[in-house]
């Protein structure tokens, strides 16, 4: 199959969360079964940075039509392996800038021309580039409005771009909100600001155009696929994707085991497997080392990398501070994002310097050491549409505690109510739940038989993308 894909963010060249990793494993995986793949980012910084992007094949110019105004760009293209061909949508002024979104306090007030400009930019390249896609699969709403879009140039220039279109809902809690004069950017035909079409409360909604406009919408695991339709979850558009009910299917994702795996991670100090885990010991001190604890710890480490965000339980963990004053444990936390939070966890590393430890950075080598280095994965999210460390946790042989909410209810087994099964610790997703559950879990450690059991079911399960993206060609197929 021809296979376009569209979003904001692949791994390696620009990643702020798991969209990255699941778009650049997908893409890596469909090329490596054969099929021809074509992935379209935004051109930014971080992209036109990476050596594969210097070494472009291609660069083509681009003129989008936005609103009454013409803007131009440009088209890289390269292709890192076999099968597969990156093609970056730059505009410096949109794109080359140092965060994705916003800088670090608020979202950038052209957010909805940039990412306008960038699913038109896919478009015009579907069409100048004669690419004949048999599957246009988008990515979250940055690339939301593509299914419009690509209907709306094919009925202009009576052209096949795209047989069928995709839509997977990363993160229903982003949706891609902006005025009602935004409209006018798309060039999409009146009759779509309508609550029929993309207009949501008299606002423009990009996602709603992609749940209600494409073949086939479907989200990243079996249970969030529920969730989403209820109130709870849905974050007001429950009853949009109710319409779709028919057509919305859970696929889980995976683990890219090129980049998340013990046995061969070239950022870890040492490298191990579940046969052999004298490494990680050796990850277990570098870590310690690292965030300034005393290495000679012994007792239990509890990690956690994420984005520093409500939907991540960061305050279920600020409440439960006193634990980690109470018992022989150390609490080690990689992540940024919200300031009230970095100045929580700021304070707390700097009144308990000894057992508590956090950087507020994003800084990729350091989270494989993490999650190397520690006993525990503490990952107690609100919500979670997948969520990947907790997979990556498994796979490193360090024990998750997750919340029973969306991805995670489908990829971690309680070893307290599953004894011969367990795989993790789980809990309701409130700080009472998540007490219980590191109390279950320094009972755990202190059982080093029965903590061993839980890692190594953890460590034999197959999270890999090669499962993962047997789905997607599943779905392509049935929807061609
Ligand atoms: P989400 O996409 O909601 O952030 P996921 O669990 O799907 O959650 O994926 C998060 C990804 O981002 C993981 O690869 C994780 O390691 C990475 N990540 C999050 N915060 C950081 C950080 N501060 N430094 C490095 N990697 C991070
Ligand atoms: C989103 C979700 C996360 C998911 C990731 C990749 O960022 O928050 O749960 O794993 O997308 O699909």
């Amino acid at each position: 199959m021809k296979i376009v894909q569209v979003a904001s963010e692949m791994f390696p060249y620009i990643k702020t969360g798991g969209l990255a990793d699941a778009v650049g494993a997908l893409s890596t995986a469909l090329a490596d079964n054969g099929h021809d793949v074509a992935a379209f980012i935004p051109g930014y910084r971080s992209a036109l940075d990476h050596p594969e992007a210097q070494g472009a094949e291609r660069r083509l110019r681009l003129k989008v039509e936005l609103g009454d105004e013409f803007l131009t760009g440009e088209v890289r293209v390269f292709s890192p392996r076999k099968n597969l061909q990156v093609y970056l949508i730059c505009r410096d002024e949109y794109f080359d800038r140092r965060g994705a979104y916003g800088n670090g306090e608020r979202d950038y007030e052209d957010n909805a021309d940039r990412f306008i400009f960038f699913c038109k930019g896919v478009v015009e390249m579907l069409r100048l580039g004669d690419l004949q896609a048999d599957v246009v699969h988008c990515h979250d709403w940055q690339a939301a409005l593509l299914p419009l879009l690509v209907r709306q140039a094919e009925r202009r220039h009576h052209v096949t771009l795209a047989l069928k279109t995709i839509f997977t809902i990363h993160n229903i809690a982003f949706q891609g909100l902006f005025p009602a004069k935004t409209f006018g950017r798309t060039n999409l035909p009146e009759d779509l600001m309508h609550i029929d079409g993309i207009e949501y409360y008299s606002q423009v909604n990009l996602m709603k155009g992609g749940i209600l406009f494409s073949d086939r919408v479907t989200t990243v695991s079996p249970r969030y696929a529920q969730e989403i339709q209820t109130p709870e979850f849905g974050c007001g558009l429950d009853g949009v994707i109710q319409t779709r009910a028919d057509d919305i299917v859970g696929l889980l994702n995976g683990v890219d085991t090129q980049v998340w795996n013990p046995a061969l991670d070239p950022v870890l100090p040492a490298r191990y497997s579940a046969a052999n885990l004298t490494g990680k010991q050796l990850c277990r001190v570098e870590l310690l080392k690292r965030f300034g604890l005393t290495p000679e710890f012994k007792g239990p480490i509890f990690g956690m990398v994420c984005r520093l965000t409500e939907q991540k339980g960061i305050d279920f963990v600020l409440t439960n501070a006193e634990f980690f004053m109470r018992h022989d444990a150390r609490l080690i936390v990689l992540g940024s994002g919200d300031r009230r939070m970095e100045r929580d966890l700021q304070k707390l590393a700097t009144a308990h310097p000894q057992k508590i430890a956090f950087s507020a950075r994003h800084d990729e080598p350091l989270s494989h050491l993490v999650e190397a280095g520690s006993d525990f994965f503490v990952m107690p999210s609100v919500f979670e549409p997948c969520g990947l460390n907790q997979m990556y946790s498994q796979v490193y042989g360090t024990v998750p505690i997750t919340s029973r909410v969306g991805g995670l209810v489908d990829t971690v087994i309680d070893a307290s109510e599953h004894p011969t099964t367990g795989t993790g610790l789980t809990c309701p997703p409130s700080a009472a739940g998540l007490r219980d559950a590191l109390q279950r879990a320094l009972e755990l450690f202190a059982a080093p038989a029965l903590y061993a059991q839980v890692q190594q079911r953890g460590m034999a399960k197959d999270f890999s993308w090669r499962v993962a993206a047997r789905g997607y060609e599943r779905l392509y197929q049935d929807a061609l």
